[in-house]
């Protein structure tokens, strides 16, 4: 059997001007435009294959391990879009084989488990995008395929590129102007790192998509929110990233993720995707801010309990003499800090313990810690990669078992 195979990583990003609406379901065109910052992809990515041939029978995804309907719409819509492209190239140059008529195979992994909360549909889609664009040899640059990306989920237009990343909003009814583009790539700003503090819940929420439907339609909050907040929010957090302004970033993160979830506490009927765990780790970020008198922290909550945490590097002591003390029996440290700088977080925490006013101290001892299922240690990093890496089998075109 011929088989024609690519593969790609693609990272996740997390916003600190959060999309939420969308003025045209069908092809997720958003009310607003936003802005995230992509996560390294050690500690965060999909690693995706795509083959094709003559011979396969039927399109066919697995993810993680499982194999998957293929049938959703918005799948099949990114499907569509890039079959229609590699068409194009094959009209201008019969010789190429017509991988647009053949079937595909596509296997999907995580590097991180299902089980810590994040949402993966933006990586998921990027590396689903950018693995059968490498197929196909589409000649199209990230900013067109970021199109495609968005009808498989709004949020991953943004994982096609790394560093800083806006996705326009747009005008134009067909999607055509709605699209991501880099604001600066990682090493611009290459400092900025993150805590993901992976908070247990009880319950599943309510997916994005139809919690942001019922925002749209029942929120007076969200409609000042589009048209007064974020546009100029949009220019200022620009700005604030190309000026390496970390402190003007932060107050306009944590502003936004609290003015999203106020849209989301005004839908009718509410809905909450921070729980109590959530907002006490606001409280603490905002006292850790306090008490060293500068802003080191800012906290993000996308549609779920978990907490992104945004800093810089040159901070991270600072701000982890607390966080260690609170939260270092939680796993996830453990790969990423030696036992000396465990220990040097510790005589640090005793050093400055009898500083620390009642609120802090309080909330040091309230053991938040046991909310927490791990937290993932990571920073800002690079866009979609190609790789030799392969989960599909080149003689087989089945997904290599482990
Ligand atoms: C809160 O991209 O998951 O994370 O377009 O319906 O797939 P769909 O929604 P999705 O929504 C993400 C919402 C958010 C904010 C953000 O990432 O900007």
């Amino acid at each position: 059997m011929s088989i024609h195979i690519a593969s790609t990583t693609a990272p996740v990003n997390i916003a600190t001007l959060k999309y939420w609406g969308k003025r045209d379901t069908a092809l997720n065109l958003p009310t607003n435009s936003s802005i995230s910052v992509t996560l390294a992809q050690d500690d965060l990515r999909t690693l995706t294959t795509a083959a094709t041939s003559e011979e396969f029978p039927e399109d066919k995804l697995w993810l993680n391990g499982k194999e998957e309907s293929l049938q959703n719409p918005r799948t099949q819509s990114c499907l569509k879009d890039l079959r229609d492209l590699r068409k194009q190239l094959e009209e201008a140059d019969p010789s190429l084989p017509p991988f647009s008529k053949w079937k595909l195979h596509i296997v999907s992994e995580n590097n991180f488990p299902t089980a810590a909360g994040l949402a993966s549909s933006a990586a998921g889609f990027a590396a689903l995008i950018m693995s059968i664009a490498k197929l196909y040899k589409l000649p199209q640059d990230a900013s067109e395929l970021s199109k495609i990306a968005r009808k498989g989920s709004g949020s991953a237009c943004r994982s096609l590129f790394g560093g800083y990343v806006a996705w326009e909003m747009g005008s134009n009814t067909d999607g055509s102007d709605s699209k991501a583009v880099q604001i600066a790539d990682v090493d611009h700003w290459p400092d900025i790192k993150a805590i993901v503090l992976v908070v247990s819940a009880d319950k599943k929420d309510t997916p994005s998509t139809s919690g942001m439907q019922a925002t749209v339609a029942t929120s007076e909050l969200f409609q000042h929110r589009i048209h007064n907040v974020v546009p100029k929010r949009f220019q200022e957090m620009k700005t604030a990233i190309l000026n390496k302004d970390f402190a003007a970033f932060a107050d306009l993160t944590m502003k936004d993720s609290n003015s999203f979830h106020a849209t989301c506490l005004d839908s009718y009927p509410p809905i909450f995707y921070m729980n109590d765990t959530s907002r006490k780790i606001v409280k603490l970020c905002h006292e850790i801010n306090q008490f060293y008198n500068e802003t080191i922290v800012a906290y993000t909550y996308d549609a779920g309990p978990n907490a992104v945490l945004y800093y810089l590097k040159e901070n991270e002591d600072k701000l982890f003499t607390i966080l260690y003390k609170i939260f270092g029996n939680n796993s996830g440290w453990e790969s990423k800090l030696t036992p000396q700088k465990q220990n040097f977080l510790i005589e640090q925490y005793n050093e400055i313990k009898s500083q620390l006013d009642d609120n802090i101290s309080k909330m040091v001892d309230a053991g938040l810690n046991e909310y927490i299922t791990r937290v993932i240690l990571t920073k800002v990093g690079a866009g979609p990669q190609e790789t030799s890496e392969s989960l599909i089998n080149d003689l087989t075109g089945l997904p290599i078992v482990e």
